[in-house]
């Protein structure tokens, strides 16, 4: 593999996700040393924190602190470039690029950027003065380097072009026929509810039909799919008695979660890993008979990659454990972790949905991630829908989504 990637400390930042990290940037670089005509050699990027970047920092530059990024060209005073080199030279082992992930996540904040952008923007900096480009030799060759890398930046951001569009809001009624089976009546009705949800502005409507239809009934999908003006999502598990009466009612796409008997809301996401046999036959189905099929998984390379292998065109990421967080510290971490996992799903290809436990609070900073497509919130919204109805709980749930555009 040309790209190797060394964690050189146990920061918390690269304690979050290591696998994530390593996954994403394995990937930028490879398509990175493509684009500079060095995709047969090798290069080593090294992650590390603060304290470890300012000892290097100190060691080879004599300058205190810690540095963003550095680089040890394995052939120093190379003035190659990106020029194509030939046959015999291709293999070459470029060097080190050492960055300090601590620092990256710093800027990133202060740029308004994401970690993996950031990420990308060192990335290029570190391979460029492997290649022999140097900013500090004469204004010249800073000019040359850094249109160098904004060439490279720009090229590498229209590649992986992603929806500037801020996520579109889908609203769970599920709770709506909650209350309803508290008297197993018929009011409220959910197909109601989702009525006005659309007209307050709701871009689609999702339900859960249970195994044990403890709150959607089947009633209920087959209406909405005849009364929606939006999109139906048909939240199900992957079991042989719901996936028929999919197949019959055609909603606009279904998503796959997992489900117990006892839970009290869908705990966690699918386990795509264990469970492709399975999986691999229903999506098939759906896709013969034009249905879309979004997974639930927890913010997991893994699972975004068997997700990928048995054909689903969505996954949407769990955002519970980000929601349910006790502290600051804790709900950043979740938050990266569904950020960049975003950004790995969709480099892979997949479209990508979030939800689970947003709410008022929680729901402008998911909203801001770069590629997500729809945002799938149920209580929250329903639960305040109590106290100033259910037009003004989705218009306020659209308010903090639009404030992520600012
Ligand atoms: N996404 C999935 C896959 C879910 O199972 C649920 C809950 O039904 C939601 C989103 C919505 O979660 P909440 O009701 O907490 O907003």
């Amino acid at each position: 593999m040309p790209v190797n990637i060394v964690f050189a400390s146990h920061h918390n930042t690269l304690k979050t996700a290591p696998y994530l990290l390593e996954a994403l940037i394995q990937r930028r670089s490879q398509f990175l040393l493509e684009q500079i005509n060095r995709s047969e050699s090798t290069v080593s990027v090294v992650l590390m924190d603060d304290a470890s970047m300012t000892d290097y920092n100190q060691q080879y530059r004599s300058k205190s602190g810690p540095t963003n990024v550095l680089s040890f060209p394995t052939v120093e005073g190379q003035h190659d470039m990106d020029q194509v080199l030939p046959d015999e030279l291709a293999h070459d082992e470029l060097g080190d690029i050492l960055i300090s992930v601590e620092t990256a996540q710093r800027e990133a904040q202060k740029k308004g950027i994401s970690l993996h952008q950031r990420l990308t923007e060192l990335l290029i900096h570190g391979l460029l003065h492997l290649i022999g480009y140097d900013h500090e030799i004469s204004d010249e060759q800073a000019e040359s380097m850094f249109s160098r890398e904004k060439e490279l930046f720009d090229f590498i951001q229209h590649h992986y072009a992603r929806r500037k569009k801020m996520p579109q809001l889908t609203i769970n009624v599920d709770h709506i026929a909650t209350i309803r089976q508290a008297r197993g009546g018929t009011e409220p009705d959910p197909v109601l509810a989702a009525g006005i949800c659309e007209l307050a502005g709701a871009k689609g409507i999702v339900v859960h039909l249970r195994e044990d239809r403890r709150h959607i009934q089947d009633r209920d999908v087959r209406l909405l799919r005849q009364t929606l003006k939006t999109r139906l999502n048909l939240e199900m598990a992957n079991v042989k008695e719901i996936v028929e009466i999919a197949l019959e009612i055609q909603p606009d796409m279904i998503t796959l979660v997992p489900e117990k008997r006892k839970e009290l809301t869908t705990e966690g996401g699918l386990d795509v890993m264990n469970n492709k046999k399975k999986l691999f036959k229903t999506i098939r189905k759906m896709t013969k008979a034009g249905i879309p099929v979004s997974i639930f998984i927890d913010p997991d390379a893994a699972q975004v990659a068997a997700a990928q292998e048995v054909g689903a065109t969505y996954v949407e990421l769990h955002t519970g454990r980000y929601c349910d967080a006790e502290n600051e510290q804790e709900r950043d971490k979740e938050f990266h972790l569904i950020e960049q996992t975003a950004e790995l799903a969709f480099e892979k290809g997949l479209r990508v949905n979030a939800g689970h436990g947003l709410d008022y609070r929680t729901t402008t900073r998911i909203a801001g991630i770069p590629g997500i497509e729809e945002l799938s919130i149920g209580h929250a919204v329903i639960a305040r829908s109590a106290f100033v109805g259910l037009d003004q709980a989705v218009r306020e749930m659209q308010a903090c989504i639009d404030q992520a555009r600012q």
